[in-house]
Order: structure tokens, then C-alpha cells, then sequence
């Protein structure tokens, strides 16, 4: 099998570390029926992992594929403990299992951000988990609340203190003295195989500070006193292991952070095996770096829990095997052998986010969306896509609240960011949770009087920048590591009707990572900006009538964007942010609950 580097500095690492490995003599279990769950093959010790839950701690409860909650979660990793690896019982097992979260815990679901400060319930529930090892994200680090919450809450809880590991992040406390957010590094002997490991976390260089914590860059922390002390007291020759987790991406074209910080520990530990989790590009992936060094990414939202496994530890050519797990109950019963899943543990925390759910309303139902609605996998005109639907339904439904309507132009234009969405809608009922997972933002529209031949320039403009409100639009954070979230580039592209819609992963190990083959989805790259304007079909596109005054009415934090924009378009004259004027009327969240509750038949 092919094996694809990191451009330069990896394969330099490859020849002059270790020999490679020839992945041929892996067997790869292949599948008969094209439905049927690829199983998990069993290592000396195992590894589950979840990454980027962002709240999705309630299942997805309009897409079957992810229908399991925090609480099946819980009853799964029992069960598979018990029925797969023989632990929790006299016999003692065979072989080890270490559960790690690599952080964003908050954004994306109400169950974390209906309370305030985000994350104040949710977090008790993720905490339910037995995380072996667990550290944080750049959403942890938001605001102070946040940081101040998963310090206190997590990082000094009494299941976790000898968990948490933070090799590069300080928090600060109320005195302002700067502690380490977690352990430094953890040093561990497994239960069943007494492997010993040496383990560090690393977040990417995450710089946009809050006043209660600070991150250090992972190299500049490589060269601090607590890592000189780390590989003096547990030199190559005293451990087995080296697991470096953290939320920093698998595969990073542009920054190479985990491959500067993997040629760093191959410094100090030449040939042994060095394990990665990663995070934060929300893709699934696996990449090798060298045959002893592999790194599992394991995606985004409850959609999925990463495995892995090594086996033959200790031997020159240790076995890896990965698989991505669908977040559901199939999944979870097939995996851990059972046919029912609910364990007492499990069902109560599943009646936790029952009750949760219950005093924050988020079932409360707007209406009932009535096709499934797609940010990516959809062409951007498609009637599928949401920034179509919302372009075509939602923006024409805006009415000004503010401004006389003598003073409106009967011309005008509505724009958009397209990363103010942040999931796809899928049919089924419309809730107050479904508000916070797909345009949880309200927004304040602005508007700026301008002749229509600068105001026609402006989209085109803006989709050329590579950012805009200091957002990339949201695909680019998976396009931009060189994996195509739903990535299909080196894989066949499964059109079996028989099969949902989902995950297609080409990473270093080929074609066959996911557990449940699903028809492959393509993506499609997004523009920064969309907006609707009603002048269809009337003339004010030609340039006969390019003195004709528009209204130009946008989000008001992009108002930034649109000046700069308009400066460069319009030479005749400077605008500031005088020209800028509110407008009013409803925000983009209730607009889209507003074209829901119309088309839905109750
Ligand atoms: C793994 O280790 C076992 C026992 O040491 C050995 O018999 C087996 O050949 C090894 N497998 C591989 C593929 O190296
Ligand atoms: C699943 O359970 C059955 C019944 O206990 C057992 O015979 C079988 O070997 C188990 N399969 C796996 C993969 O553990
Ligand atoms: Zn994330
Ligand atoms: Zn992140």
C-alpha cells in the first residue's frame, strides 16, 4: 500500500528514524456484503477516542446514521470493556483500553450553549465519560468563563486531576499567577499489559487570548523545564510508549505542528512508538509519520469515536489498526458484541440529558423542516443546499423595523456570511436545538446607501478575500489540511443506493477506515459571502442605470468587510462608518424560524 507523507520533513524522518514498515503483510478485513460493519481488530492495547463534540451530547435526533447519545456512549465503552477485552471481570482481560477526548466541548449544540456560562451542565455530562486522558480546545479558551469552568470543573475534579494533561497551556488564577491548565505531562503503567507510557498534549498555537489563560507555542514549551525534566526521568529505555494527544490537526500542510513537535521527540526517543490524537479540523484521519509514529483524528460532533490499536508492542514492526466508528446504537451493539446497549451507568446519563433537555426547552418544536438542507455536499445553487434555501426563503422575508419606508430604495441587496451557518438542517422536527446547531447566532442587520454599480461588486469582492470577519468559510478549516472532510479523492466513490449518506475516509491506511460503508458524498467549496437582491429582472444591471441608489443591507459585524470593500470599488469617494445605518428587523435565526413554521403543516 501507498503510503502518503507529509511533504519534506516527514520522509525525512521516515528513512533516517526507522525503516518503513510493509503495510502488505497487514490483512485488511474485507467486507461481503457491502453493508455489513467492518469490525475492530483487537491490539495489547486500544484506544478510543472522541474530538470536537461541540455539545452534541443529545444524539443527532434527525440523522438515523448518528442516533446515539452521551449516555449509549457510556453503556457502549462498558460493554465493550466487558464483552470485548474481558475487563471488569475475575478474569482480569487481555487487553488494555485507554479512552481520551482531545477538546472543543462547547458551540454547536444547546445542550452547552442554552446555559450560561456555555457548557455549565453539559460539562457534568461529557465528565460521565471515564476519560483516561482528556485536554482542552481552542473553544474552551473563548472566555474566561470557559477557561475558569473546565479549570475548576474538570481540571481539578478528583476523577480527573491525574488525567487532564495540558503540556502548553497556563491558566490564570483570580491573583493572576499563571498554574498549568492540567498536567504538564502524565506518566502511566497500563492495568492489564503494565505498559508503560509517557504522555504529553499539545493545542496548536492558539493565540487569541482570553484574561484567564494563556497558550504557549508547542515548540517553545518543548523547550521548557518541565520537559527537560519529563525525558530525564523517563528516558527511552524506562518506557514503552510516548502518546502525544491534543487538539491540533492530524495532517497540517500549512503549519506542520505536530510533525515539528514529532521531529523534536525523535530527538530524544529514536525507536519508540509514538502515538498521536488529534483534533480541531473536524475531519477523520490518520496519518503516518513514521512505522512507529501514526497519528487518528477523529472527527466532529458525536458523529464519530475513533479506534486504535497496537499490537506486538514491543516489537520492531508494531501492528496499527484503525477504524472510525459511526456514532450510533448498530455500531455500538456490533462493537461491543451486545444486543442490547443500555447499562445502568449508561441509561442515567441518558435520562440526565432527558432532564437537561426538558428545563432548557430544547425540544420545544417551531415546525417541521421539510427536506434535508446540506452546507457542503450540495452544489451552492443546488435546491438542497441551505445557503440556496436560506438565499431564495429566508433573506426575502427581512423587513426593516427601523428605517421610514420613504427612506428605502425599492432596490436591495442582503448578504450573508456563509459561516454564520454551522450545520446542515435535516428534515424532521425544527427545535429550539436545532436553532442552536445550524444558525445559533442573532444578528443585527446594518445597510449602507449605494449606487448599484458599486453594490453589484461587492460579492464578488468579498469571495475573493481569503477570509472575512476573521472566519474562513466554514469548509475551509477541513479543505485547508488537505483532506476533504468526506474525502473520497483516492478512494471509489460508492454510489450503492442501498446505502446512507455519509463518511467516505481516505487516510494513510487507504480506503477502509470507517466502520459502516456509506454512499460517498461529494464537497463542494463554499464562497465567504451569498446574498439575495430583488432586482430579477429588471434593468438596473445595465449600465444605463447606474446611478439608480440601492440599499445594501448586511450582518453588522462584517461592516468591516463591506467598507473596505466599497473603499476599493468605489474610487470617487471614501466611506466610513457613517454611512453605515441600522435597519433593523428580524434576526437571520428567526427569519429561518420564521420560513420553517410557514412551510410546515400542522
Ligand atoms: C506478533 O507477535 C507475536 C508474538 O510475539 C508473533 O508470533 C507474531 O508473528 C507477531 N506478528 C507480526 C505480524 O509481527
Ligand atoms: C460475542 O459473544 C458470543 C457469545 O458470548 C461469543 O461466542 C463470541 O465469541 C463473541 N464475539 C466476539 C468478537 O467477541
Ligand atoms: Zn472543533
Ligand atoms: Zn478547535
Amino acid at each position: 500500500m501507498r503510503i502518503r507523507y507529509l511533504g519534506l520533513v516527514a520522509s525525512t524522518l521516515v528513512s533516517s528514524l526507522a525503516s518503513p514498515v510493509d503495510w502488505e503483510q497487514r490483512s485488511f478485513h474485507s467486507l461481503d456484503e457491502p453493508n455489513e460493519i467492518r469490525s475492530l481488530q483487537l491490539g495489547q492495547i486500544n484506544f478510543l477516542q472522541t474530538t470536537d463534540t461541540h455539545g452534541w451530547l443529545g444524539s443527532h435526533p434527525n440523522q438515523p446514521d448518528y442516533d446515539a447519545d452521551w449516555g449509549d456512549f457510556v453503556s457502549f465503552v462498558d460493554l465493550f470493556k466487558r464483552n470485548r477485552l474481558g475487563l471488569n471481570s475475575d478474569k482480569g482481560g487481555k487487553q488494555d483500553l485507554l479512552i481520551i477526548d482531545t477538546g472543543d466541548k462547547h458551540d454547536g449544540s444547546g445542550y452547552s450553549d442554552a446555559t450560561s456560562p456555555n457548557g455549565l451542565e453539559s460539562t457534568k455530562i461529557f465528565n460521565e465519560m471515564d476519560y483516561d486522558l482528556l485536554t482542552l480546545g481552542n473553544h474552551e479558551l473563548y472566555d474566561g468563563d470557559r477557561a475558569s469552568l473546565e479549570y475548576y470543573s474538570t481540571v481539578m475534579s478528583s476523577k480527573f486531576k491525574d488525567k487532564y494533561v495540558a503540556s502548553n497551556v497556563d491558566f490564570i488564577l483570580d491573583d493572576g499567577t499563571r498554574v498549568p491548565f492540567g498536567n504538564r505531562y502524565v506518566y502511566l503503567e497500563t492495568s492489564v499489559n503494565k505498559i508503560k507510557i509517557l504522555t504529553f498534549s499539545f493545542i496548536f498555537n492558539f493565540q487569541k487570548e482570553n484574561n484567564r489563560a494563556k497558550v504557549t507555542s508547542p515548540v517553545e514549551s518543548l523547550q521548557e523545564e518541565w520537559f527537560i525534566e519529563a525525558i530525564s526521568k523517563y528516558p527511552e529505555d524506562k518506557i514503552d510508549m510516548i502518546i502525544v494527544f491534543g487538539h491540533t490537526p492530524a495532517r497540517d500542510d500549512t503549519d506542520h505542528e505536530l510533525l515539528t513537535i514529532h521531529q523534536i521527540l525523535r530527538q530524544y526517543y529514536p525507536d519508540i512508538i509514538i502515538q498521536y490524537f488529534g483534533g480541531h479540523s473536524h475531519i477523520r484521519d490518520f496519518v503516518q509519520f513514521d512505522s512507529k509514529a501514526t497519528c487518528l483524528q477523529s472527527g466532529r460532533f458525536a458523529e464519530t469515536v475513533g479506534f486504535l490499536s497496537i499490537d506486538n508492542v514491543s516489537n520492531s514492526s508494531p501492528l496499527i489498526s484503525r477504524r472510525y466508528i459511526d456514532f450510533n446504537k448498530r455500531s455500538f451493539k456490533y462493537h461491543s458484541n451486545s444486543t442490547t446497549l443500555a447499562t445502568e451507568r449508561g441509561a442515567k446519563v441518558s435520562h440526565k440529558l432527558k432532564l437537561l433537555r426538558q428545563s432548557l426547552q430544547l425540544d420545544r418544536q417551531y415546525g417541521v423542516t421539510p427536506r434535508n438542507y446540506y452546507m457542503m455536499t450540495r452544489p451552492i445553487d443546488s435546491e438542497e443546499n441551505i445557503y440556496q434555501m436560506i438565499k431564495s426563503h429566508v433573506l426575502p422575508l427581512l423587513q426593516s423595523t427601523l428605517v421610514e419606508s420613504d427612506t428605502l430604495s425599492p432596490y436591495r441587496y442582503v448578504m450573508l456570511n456563509t459561516g454564520a451557518v454551522r450545520f446542515d438542517l435535516y428534515r424532521g422536527p425544527f427545535t429550539k436545538d436545532t436553532e442552536y446547531s445550524v444558525l445559533p447566532f442573532a444578528n443585527v442587520w446594518q445597510y449602507i446607501k449605494l449606487n448599484s454599480k458599486v453594490a453589484r461588486e461587492i460579492e464578488g469582492y468579498l469571495n475573493k478575500l481569503p477570509i472575512i470577519a476573521k472566519l474562513s468559510p466554514p469548509q475551509q478549516l477541513s479543505l485547508s489540511h488537505g483532506v476533504v472532510s468526506h474525502g473520497v479523492n483516492g478512494c471509489p466513490f460508492i454510489t450503492d443506493p442501498g446505502l446512507s449518506e455519509g463518511y467516505t475516509t481516505w487516510d494513510d491506511f487507504g480506503c477502509d477506515g470507517d466502520d459502516t460503508p456509506h454512499k460517498s458524498q461529494r464537497i463542494y467549496p463554499l464562497p465567504n459571502v451569498i446574498q439575495y437582491n430583488n432586482l430579477a429582472g429588471r434593468a438596473i444591471e445595465d449600465d444605463d442605470n447606474d446611478d439608480i441608489i440601492v440599499d445594501f443591507i448586511f450582518f453588522s459585524f462584517l461592516s468591516d468587510d463591506i467598507l473596505k470593500a466599497v473603499n476599493q470599488i468605489d474610487e470617487t469617494r471614501r466611506y466610513n462608518q457613517d454611512d453605515i445605518m441600522e435597519y433593523g428587523g428580524k434576526s437571520a435565526k428567526e427569519l429561518l424560524r420564521e420560513f420553517i413554521s410557514g412551510v410546515s403543516s400542522t
